[in-house]
């Protein structure tokens, strides 16, 4: 399942074109703002096809019948570039465990790239929801070579990826080759990538923007 939140109109459009502009782009803390509001909504959207539970709370007058989220979510990131998004979900789903990863691009000399996977801290994952965020789900090949680290922790019932803009060349890898019950939820799709892996139009780098060049 493939959902774009900039479908419907929504204040989700004014943040995706915060992102994405070049102007905007260097006010770095509404750049990480607004990716923050963009994990903010993907996590009450994705909060929606969770399971709850009744919940009876006594207030001071008397008895509320409530219902509450059966089991957190495990809130997955891959640093560094992820994690403004994240915190947007860590704001949402409060009591949930955390998994990093960091994953990066190491280039050679021919212009290709291979993902390099360095840190990684993980709780169980079996039959647990698992929510994954990146920005950008490029190529889709640090996705899938996340995902397959991940699962080595354990197979998780259902996997959502977050992410600021997806490119439909990403997405269908990531549908090509990862094993799982997969959702993507994006700011926004594009349809293009640059022979160095950028997405067109798409925002740049959004780790620089975040958090200054390497
Ligand atoms: N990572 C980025 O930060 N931007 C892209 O366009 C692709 C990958």
């Amino acid at each position: 399942m493939i959902i774009n939140l900039s479908e419907t109109n929504s204040l989700v459009g004014d943040w995706m074109s915060e992102i994405r502009d070049a102007e905007v782009q260097t006010d770095r803390m509404r750049f990480r703002r607004n990716l923050e509001r963009l994990g903010e909504v993907a996590a009450y959207e994705i909060s929606k096809t969770l399971t709850y539970v009744d919940n009876e709370v006594q207030t001071p007058l008397g008895t509320a019948n409530c219902r509450v989220i059966r089991q957190q979510p495990i809130l997955a990131t891959i640093l560094r570039a992820g994690l403004a998004l994240h915190q947007g979900l860590v704001n949402y789903f409060d009591k949930a465990d955390h998994a990093y990863i960091s994953a990066y691009r190491k280039h050679n000399r021919d212009g290709t790239f291979e993902i390099s996977l360095e840190y990684v801290s993980c709780p169980p994952l079996d039959e647990q929801v698992l929510i994954l965020s990146d920005p950008m789900l490029a190529t889709g090949a640090s996705m899938v070579k996340t995902i397959d680290h991940l699962v080595e922790f354990g197979k998780p019932a259902h996997i959502h990826i977050v992410t600021a803009i997806a490119c439909t060349i990403g997405i269908e890898y990531v549908q090509r080759h990862a094993d799982a019950n997969i959702s993507i939820w994006a700011g926004d799709i594009d349809d293009e990538l640059t022979a160095k892996g950028y997405i067109v139009p798409g925002l740049g780098d959004a780790g620089d923007l975040a958090f200054g060049t390497k």
